[in-house]
């Protein structure tokens, strides 16, 4: 969602300025370059060296300090973000904001901005409530500024009320919508998505499975790409890893399961890419009591539903369907017939024979087979840009 994204942090004075040192390690784990600009208020809280260090960079506290003589720093900083970010904004500059008042480097650059504007207030609750502040919100809110509501919690005061920071988690969810509706074109707007992710688990009995090393990564990138470019997304899991509230999942443990949800949507689907490493056997028989230590132990298998097959098979001509191949030799030959069998638009074939990608890793390389073209080889990268990649692949196809 920000990689590459230059966000302006914005910080003011309120008690919340500690939690903003987390958000901004997470802004730029998330691949975001990150500049800060605090009030003097904001100062007293957290010193500024905090966030110069992580950050990497100078912090702005002074309108006048002026250490460059070719620019204006405030406009400087205001023009050089994609994003601008106000945490936790205090019912003082929340009022300047909404006033146009310009008296100290935040004020004056926010005043400068023209990019997306998101503002994480946070304030006792009696000031929350102030008149004066809901005028001064629904002003911004006006002005296309976004304004999350406080968490209603334990306050600094030692009393319960609304007007507590967020959760992060709940901040980066309204965050990546907040970005998704700014966006100018979305190229897969009223298209549904459905995903699958993981490894299925096939019970023996209550306490024994059979399974495999996928964690879930790649399929959990592809649902937040397609969201991002737009897409209604539905995410069939059998991953514990976690997704944003964007994105509507649907846990799953066994391949049975993951037929049966697949299945029952596929059809109101545009789009279906299955990222899952769904196992191909499950024991004949699953024991619903746990199986005693015998000195030897036999398990038949019964082969599984071949979902993406199935699901080749019922395409209707505007629908899109990606499969994945996991190999560990032939990779190529595989695909390609894999390609055909299934009767898929897109083959993403990765060799999970080496430590650094494929399963449980945070990388892949992996190659494009599809029908229209010849094999495209995707270098070593990030599964979160290989995901962008293949749904880049998707909108050209659909289009
Ligand atoms: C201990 C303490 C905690 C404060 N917490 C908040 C707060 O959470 N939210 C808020 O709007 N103001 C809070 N204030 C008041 C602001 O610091 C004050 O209004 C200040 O003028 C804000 O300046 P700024 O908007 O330039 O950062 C607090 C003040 C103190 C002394």
């Amino acid at each position: 969602m920000l990689n590459g994204k230059k966000v302006a942090l914005y910080i003011t004075g309120g008690i919340a300025v500690y939690k903003v040192v987390d958000l901004m390690r997470t802004l730029i784990k998330s691949g975001a370059q990150v500049r800060v600009a605090m009030t003097e208020s904001a100062t007293q809280f957290v010193s500024p060296l905090t966030f110069q260090v992580l950050s990497k960079h100078d912090v702005h506290t002074s309108i006048f300090l002026e250490k460059n003589p070719e620019q204006v720093d405030h406009i400087h900083f205001a023009d050089w973000a994609d994003l601008a970010i106000v945490a936790p904004l205090t019912a003082n500059t929340l009022a300047k904001l909404a006033n146009g008042i310009a008296d100290n480097f935040v004020s004056s650059a926010l005043l400068a901005t023209t990019c997306p504007v998101f503002t994480i207030p946070a304030m006792n609750q009696h000031m929350y409530e102030n008149p004066a502040t809901q005028k001064n919100i629904e002003y911004l809110k006006n002005r296309q500024i976004y304004v999350m509501n406080p968490d209603e919690g334990f306050l600094a005061e030692g009393y319960s009320g609304k007007g507590r920071f967020p959760e992060q988690t709940r901040i980066l969810d309204e965050l990546q919508s907040f970005m998704r509706d700014r966006a100018r074109y979305l190229p897969l707007k009223n298209k549904s998505v459905l995903i699958t992710a993981g490894g299925t688990k096939e019970r023996i009995d209550p306490v024994r499975y059979i399974s495999n090393d996928s964690s879930g990564k790649m399929g959990h990138a592809l649902a937040e790409a397609a969201y991002l470019n737009g897409a209604d997304v539905t995410l069939v899991t059998s991953s514990s890893l976690p997704v944003s509230s964007n994105i509507k999942r649907i846990s799953v443990e066994s391949a049975a399961e993951m037929y049966e949800s697949v299945s029952s949507r596929f059809d109101s689907s545009d789009i279906l890419i299955m990222a899952a490493a769904v196992s191909d056997y499950s024991p004949e028989t699953t024991s619903t009591k746990k199986m005693k230590k015998q000195d030897e132990m036999t398990l038949t298998f019964k082969k599984n539903k071949d979902i993406l097959k199935e699901m080749g098979h019922r395409k209707k001509t505007n629908q899109c369907i990606v499969g994945f191949a996991a190999e560990t030799d032939n990779i190529n030959e595989y695909a390609k017939k894999k390609l055909i069998e299934k009767k898929a638009d897109l083959i993403v074939a990765n060799d999970i024979g080496k430590d650094d990608r494929g399963f449980n890793v945070d990388k892949n390389e992996v190659t494009f087979f599809s029908t229209q073209s010849e094999p495209q080889i995707i270098p070593l990268k990030e599964k979160i840009e290989i995901a962008k990649d293949v749904i880049d692949w998707i909108i050209k196809f659909i289009n």
